[in-house]
């Protein structure tokens, strides 16, 4: 079996929902249940043996080397982290704890267990971690694309402990030879991504009639990659990755924030009209973040060329799908926009 960490939130679920489906090897799921994780996008898993979900914090060394004893994985794709940059800038310490903290005690756990393991077992372990494009900071207009030599120049505390947590991870390779695979990713959308961010948000405050707050002058950049492309790169990198070796992930699909969100109001306009006017109406400009990046562009070649990797959505094709799985899926929105989450919108936004 694997063990898939943070398999309760955006990625990570859909991720184990993919797994599930396309193979029969077991996922033994291992998440804190923060705001970001919700037990509700895994509910079609509900009496499935194949799936094992244990709540814990992976900066609980114990609970974790419980979990390896146990369950004896051949592989850990790490997802769990703090993953929204507006919350590291409220407040960083949740990010260091996990992303830096957690990430160390699962290498120490994954370490300790990986130790004791056969030679033939040992050979064909697997830690992959999952990073974000973000750690190689903002580009100007006509630089290149980020490639995997890019150096690291992180500019939020998130992508400071991502930057960091992927450190540790090339140092656990080159010092103690664990064999791990990064894959540093673009911008995910599509079904079960958590309202905080900017696709989902703008799709459910345009449904509920709430303004469309856009930061600055909304010309920064990202490059979108529609989830389950982001779950088949991991699929094939943990089978095919080199170990100690990095993979960028992306789709080719850099886009002003108000061109997502012009789309997204075009297509609600079509799957979904108001009574009078456009969505486009609901948008407003607002204070940009601090330090805000101004562009994310991702340089996937190696994936390609080495492993034979290319996304299979377009970004129309996949953004049409997410904002129909949205229009779909209401009762969703309901259950994971709770009390905690309101507060923050509430704060954030006021
Ligand atoms: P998310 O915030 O939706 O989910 C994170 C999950 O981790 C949640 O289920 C949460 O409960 C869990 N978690 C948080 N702290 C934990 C802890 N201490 N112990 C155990 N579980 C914990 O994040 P996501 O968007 O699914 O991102 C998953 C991973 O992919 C992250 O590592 C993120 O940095 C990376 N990534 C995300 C994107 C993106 O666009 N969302 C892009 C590239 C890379
Ligand atoms: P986000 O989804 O938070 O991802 P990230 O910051 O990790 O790239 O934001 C994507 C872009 O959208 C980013 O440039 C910030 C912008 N944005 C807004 O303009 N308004 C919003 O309310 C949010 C959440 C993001």
């Amino acid at each position: 079996m694997i063990l898939v960490t943070g398999g309760a939130g955006f990625i990570g679920a859909n991720f184990v929902l993919d797994w599930l489906s396309v193979g029969d090897e077991s996922v033994l799921n291992v998440d804190k249940l923060t705001y970001a994780g919700n037990l509700s996008t895994l509910k079609s898993l509900q009496g499935n043996e194949k799936h094992t979900f244990a709540q814990v914090d992976i900066c609980d060394r114990a609970a974790l080397d419980k979990l390896f004893a146990e369950y004896r994985p051949r592989a850990v794709v790490h997802f769990a982290a703090e993953s929204h940059v507006d919350r590291s800038i409220d407040g960083p310490a949740d990010f260091v704890q996990t992303n830096v903290v957690g990430t160390f005690t699962l290498l120490e756990a994954a370490r300790a267990y990986w130790t004791t393991l056969p030679e033939a077992e040992k050979a064909v372990f697997r830690f992959l971690a999952v990073s974000t494009d973000e750690v190689f900071g903002s580009l100007g207009p006509q630089d290149p694309q980020f490639s995997e030599t890019t150096p690291y120049a992180p500019n939020s505390p998130y992508s400071a402990t991502k930057a960091a947590s992927d450190h540790l991870v090339r140092a656990y390779h080159h010092t103690y030879g664990l064999p791990t695979l990064t894959t540093n990713c673009s911008n995910n959308y599509g079904p079960y991504h958590f309202p905080e961010k900017l696709i989902p948000l703008m799709i459910t405050n345009a449904l509920a009639g709430k303004s469309l707050p856009i930061y600055g002058d909304g010309q920064n950049v990202r490059d979108w990659l529609y989830v389950t492309d982001h779950c088949s790169a991991i699929r094939r990198v943990l089978e095919s990755g080199k170990p100690g070796e990095v993979y960028n992930v992306g789709g080719w699909n850099e886009k002003t924030n108000l061109d997502v969100v012009h789309t997204l109001c075009d297509l609600l306009d079509d799957l979904k009209p108001k009574a009078d006017g456009s969505y486009r109406d609901q948008m407003t400009f607002i204070k940009d973040r601090p330090g805000h990046d101004r562009r994310y562009a991702i340089d996937a070649r190696k994936l390609e060329r080495e492993l034979g990797w290319k996304p299979a959505e377009t970004f129309e094709t996949g953004l049409r799908k997410t904002v129909q799985w949205y229009l779909d899926n209401q009762p969703w929105v309901d259950d994971v926009t709770s009390g905690e989450y309101r507060k923050w919108v509430g704060q954030h936004y006021a």
